[in-house]
This record gives structure tokens, C-alpha cells and sequence, in this order.
């Protein structure tokens, strides 16, 4: 630090309301011209120059190595006499700047404010001025907590100000008290529940308005509140407490809660860790999930409902199907033998005395000939007799030489091993699913050469059918309305299957199904 120029005035003495007597009193201003005269022998004066070189040392001392800013002007003229190092730091004035000022150049109050307070100190030397507005030497304004004292320098009258600058210190409370208030605002008028919990008591201490609303209890009883106390986790709330109490990293849980009534909630709780005057704990925002919860529910329900029956139907239609096929076979088959016969009795009984009656009689079992055939085709399309007496592999056959020979598309068909067996039920959503994917083959592919693998290995059987035609797209596989490719997934779904669809364009589709069994 610079050497500060001492001053030439002696260290002042602050003036007390009541004035020691005269001649008793022993500071400086009053030694130097209040003792009697012509008594002081040469000694004593040279005890005085030395007491008084001890004070200046001790008042300089002082000066330089206080923190607060102090500085001296004159009562009566007003002009700045002295100033410390702080004030010089706090100011920007210098030693040699002073004496061309006055305290209205410091102090950025109206000259009559600042006058009226300087009036004061007549009455009271030690006046708590409070915090006022300085201006420092470049403009500046700083706000200043000073007093003023009012002290003597021989035989002048001074004033001395001490100041501490608190401009940093009221803008950082300002600042603070900002973000406290911005912080209760969110935390006060937020419509989510909030809390604020110790995780090493597991006790809420702290819930805002929503959140005592939520849980139907007042502020000053929610503070006594145990996590386990909103909890409603089937294990009397222990998960749910160690979830919520879990330190160190931000977590999102789903859990039920209890209000005061006892009604039970399903919520989303969001924490993380915050800490609070040197304290950890954990900050929760909680959303009511009730009505999404309960939807779901309702939702999967209605779907796992709905599943059920489309099952059921496809059961039904099944057994209707078969109950058809049968019906129509057995007997339209013998309706139709029975008239045939007949018509052979009557050729053969009266088609010798009658041409014309022999020709129609023939023309006749031609036609019965042909309607047994229908029959056969529409029982055989209806349920395959094959797929109940000879099994899945029998009806596969079958239906791809049906296929090749009504469509021209030629199908290389793999079966292994050649003798499956299986449960109907498994070997009939296979067949329908098989029936489906040729049928779409017909329809959309434009396929000249279809693969069919049917596989049973160790607890799965599987189906591939693979086309090579345009190749079905991505829009089209996810499609909601393309049924036909839906009713294969719920068919596979039902037996805890998976389903493959893969198409590239200009190279073929490839339907893959695979089916769990025992
Ligand atoms: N093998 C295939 N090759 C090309 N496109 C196909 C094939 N299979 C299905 N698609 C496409 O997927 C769509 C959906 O099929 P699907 O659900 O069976 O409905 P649908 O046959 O009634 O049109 C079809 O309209 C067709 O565009
Ligand atoms: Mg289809």
C-alpha cells in the first residue's frame, strides 16, 4: 500500500456533549492551549510531544488499517480535510483532491438534507445517519451505511464520516430477495402438488397450497407428516418411502397415495435431489394420475373383451363351417347318389323303348356327376375334411394344388417332418392364416414362384410363405385397414405367436409365422 502523506492537523478528539472542565481535560486540542500558561516546565512538555507523537501514531494506524471508509471535513467550511484508504478505494478521490471538495460533492443527498444533519450533531456528536447515496469521483453512487461524529482538530470543529459501502451487499439481498420471491410464486401458486421432503427422516417438510389441497391436510399438520403417511403401496408404504427417499440422481415412479380421507390415488412422482442451507433433501412434484390409470385399465380390458370374442366368433364360425361341410357332404353327397341311381334304373328300365328318354337320362347323371363335384369343392372350402382326418400337412397340400391349378402360380412346398400332428385348434388359425396369405398372393402380388415351408421343430411349429412378387410396403403391413393382415396377427396372438411381414419392393413378400407348442 502507497505510504499516505501524513497530515498536518493533529489527531482529532471527538467532542463529548459535556465538555470537560477546564484544565482538567487531557486531549490534544485542549493540552496544546488550555493548560496554564508558564507553568509547564521543559520536561513536561517533552512528555507531552511524546504522548501526542504516540497518539498520531495510533490514529494513523487506525486510519490506514480500518476497513470502513472514513474521512474529516471541516464544520464550518464544509471541505474535505482527510480521507482513509478505504475511502480513497471507495471514492476515487485522493489525498490531493480533497481540499478542492466539499462534503456536498460526496454525499448525493440535497445540500439542506446534508446541512440539517450536520445541524444535528450540535446536539448529539453521534449521529447514525443511515444508508446514504455517495458519489464517487467518476459519478458513480454507492450506497453507504455511515454515521457522523463530530471531533475536534486544535481548535477547529470537524466532522468525521464512517461509511461501509453496502452497494454489493443490498444488491446481492435485493437479487436474493428476487429469486425468493419468484421461487415462493412458483412454489406457492403452482397447480402441481409439490413437496419437500427430509429423505433422512422420511418426513415431509415442506407441501405447497395444491399439494395440501391434494392430500386434504393443512399446512402446519402436513409438516408432521411421515412419508408412510401418504403412501398406499400394498407393503404399508415401505417401497414407496425408499422410492421417494432415494438420494443422489433425479427419478420418475409411478405409486398409489393416500389422502387424509383415505381416498387412494394413482400418481407420477418426479424427484430430485436439492440441497438447503447445507442440507440434503428431495424435491417431489406430483401428478394425479387417477383417470389415465383407470382408463388404461378400461382400455386393456375392453381390448382383451374384444379379443376374446373375435375369438370366440372364429371358434363359432369354425365349428359352423365344419357342421356345413359336413351337412353339404353327407347329405347333398347322398341325395345326389340316390338320384343318380335312380336315373340309371330309369335309363336302364325304359330307355330302351324311348331314344329321347335315355338321352335325357344321361344328361341327367352328366349333371349329378357335376353337382357332386360342386358339393365335394364347397364342403372341402367350407373345412377341409383333411385338415380333421389327415391333418395340417394333408390340407397344405391340398390347398396349394388348388392354388397352383386355379391361379398358374407355381408353389414349392416343404413340409418337415412329413406327418405333423397337432392340436385342431393350432392346426386350423394355421390353415386360415395359410389360406389368407394365398389368397393375397392371388390378389396382390403378381407373383409367378411362392416358397411354402411348414416346420414343426422342438416346441414351435412355423409357417413361411414367400412370394416373388412387387413386395408389400411399410404402410401397408401397419395399415388399420388391412383386416386381412390383422385377423393373422390376432390368430397368432391368440396362441402366443409371433408374426413376420416382410416386403421388398420388385423382390417378393414373405409372410412368417411362428406358433409355441407343447
Ligand atoms: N403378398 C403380397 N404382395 C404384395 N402386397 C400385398 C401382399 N399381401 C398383402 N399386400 C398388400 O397389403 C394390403 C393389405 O392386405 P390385407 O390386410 O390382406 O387386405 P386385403 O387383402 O383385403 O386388401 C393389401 O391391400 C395389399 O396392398
Ligand atoms: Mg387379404
Amino acid at each position: 500500500m502507497p505510504k499516505r502523506p501524513v497530515s498536518s492537523s493533529a489527531p482529532p478528539a471527538v467532542l463529548r456533549k459535556k465538555h470537560k472542565k477546564r484544565g482538567s481535560c487531557r486531549c490534544r486540542p485542549c493540552a496544546g492551549t488550555d493548560g496554564p500558561a508558564g507553568t509547564t516546565s521543559d520536561g513536561d512538555r517533552r512528555n507531552h510531544e511524546d504522548v501526542l507523537r504516540e497518539s498520531e501514531s495510533r490514529y494513523r494506524a487506525i486510519m490506514t488499517q480500518v476497513k470502513d471508509s472514513v474521512f474529516i471535513f471541516d464544520f464550518a467550511t464544509k471541505r474535505l480535510i482527510e480521507g482513509n484508504a478505504a475511502f480513497e478505494t471507495m471514492t476515487g478521490y485522493m489525498q490531493n483532491d480533497l481540499p478542492s471538495r466539499t462534503i456536498y460533492d460526496i454525499i448525493a443527498d440535497e445540500p439542506a438534507a446534508i446541512d440539517a444533519a450536520i445541524d444535528r450533531l450540535e446536539a448529539d456528536p453521534h449521529i447514525d445517519l443511515g444508508e446514504r447515496f455517495f458519489r464517487g469521483k467518476e459519478n458513480t453512487i454507492l450506497t453507504v451505511d455511515a454515521s457522523a461524529m463530530l471531533v475536534s482538530i486544535g481548535k477547529c470543529k470537524a466532522v468525521c464520516i464512517i461509511g461501509r459501502d453496502v452497494t454489493r451487499h443490498n444488491r446481492l439481498t435485493s437479487a436474493l430477495k428476487r429469486s425468493e420471491e419468484l421461487y415462493r410464486t412458483l412454489y406457492e401458486n403452482n397447480t402441481a402438488v409439490m413437496l419437500l421432503i427430509n429423505p433422512l427422516t422420511s418426513t415431509i417438510i415442506g407441501a405447497n397450497p395444491t399439494a395440501c389441497a391434494f392430500y386434504g391436510w393443512n399446512k402446519n399438520t402436513f409438516h408432521e407428516k411421515h412419508l408412510t403417511d401418504i403412501v398406499a403401496s400394498p407393503d404399508d408404504g415401505k417401497s414407496g418411502e425408499i422410492a421417494f427417499t432415494m438420494h443422489g440422481s433425479s427419478d420418475h415412479f409411478f405409486m398409489r397415495q393416500r389422502a387424509a380421507s383415505g381416498d387412494t390415488r394413482e400418481v407420477e412422482v418426479y424427484t430430485s435431489p436439492v440441497r438447503l442451507l447445507h442440507t440434503h433433501l428431495m424435491y417431489a412434484i406430483v401428478h394425479d394420475v387417477t383417470e389415465k390409470v383407470h382408463m388404461e385399465a378400461e382400455l386393456t380390458q375392453s381390448q382383451e373383451d374384444l379379443r376374446r370374442l373375435a375369438a370366440h366368433v372364429e371358434t363359432v364360425r369354425e365349428e359352423e363351417r365344419s357342421h356345413i361341410a359336413r351337412e353339404v357332404h353327407d347329405e347333398l353327397g347322398q341325395a345326389l347318389t340316390a338320384l343318380k341311381m335312380d336315373t340309371r334304373w330309369i335309363e336302364n328300365t325304359f330307355g330302351t323303348a324311348s331314344s329321347q328318354l335315355k338321352i335325357k337320362t344321361v344328361a341327367m347323371q352328366k349333371l349329378i356327376d357335376a353337382t357332386v363335384k360342386s358339393v365335394q369343392r364347397i364342403s372341402s372350402e367350407l373345412r377341409p375334411g383333411m385338415l380333421d382326418d389327415l391333418g395340417l400337412g394333408a390340407a397344405i397340400e391340398w390347398q396349394t394344388e388348388e392354388f397352383e391349378e386355379r391361379t398358374d402360380i407355381h408353389c414349392l412346398l416343404r413340409i418337415e417332418p412329413e406327418e405333423i400332428e397337432l392340436e385342431k385348434k393350432i392346426a386350423t388359425t394355421v390353415f386360415r392364416i395359410f389360406q389368407e396369405t394365398l389368397t393375397n398372393i392371388a390378389r396382390h402380388a403378381g407373383a409367378t414362384v411362392v416358397h411354402i415351408t411348414l416346420r414343426k421343430s422342438e416346441g414351435r411349429l412355423s409357417l413361411m410363405v414367400r412370394d416373388n412378387g412387387k413386395g408389400i410396403v411399410e404402410t401397408e403391413i401397419t395399415n388399420t385397414k388391412s383386416i386381412g393382415l390383422m385377423g393373422i396377427r390376432e390368430r397368432v396372438r391368440s396362441h402366443n405367436g409371433t408374426v413376420d411381414i416382410i416386403g421388398r419392393r420388385g423382390v417378393g413378400t414373405a409372410v412368417v409365422v411362428k406358433i409355441p407348442i407343447l
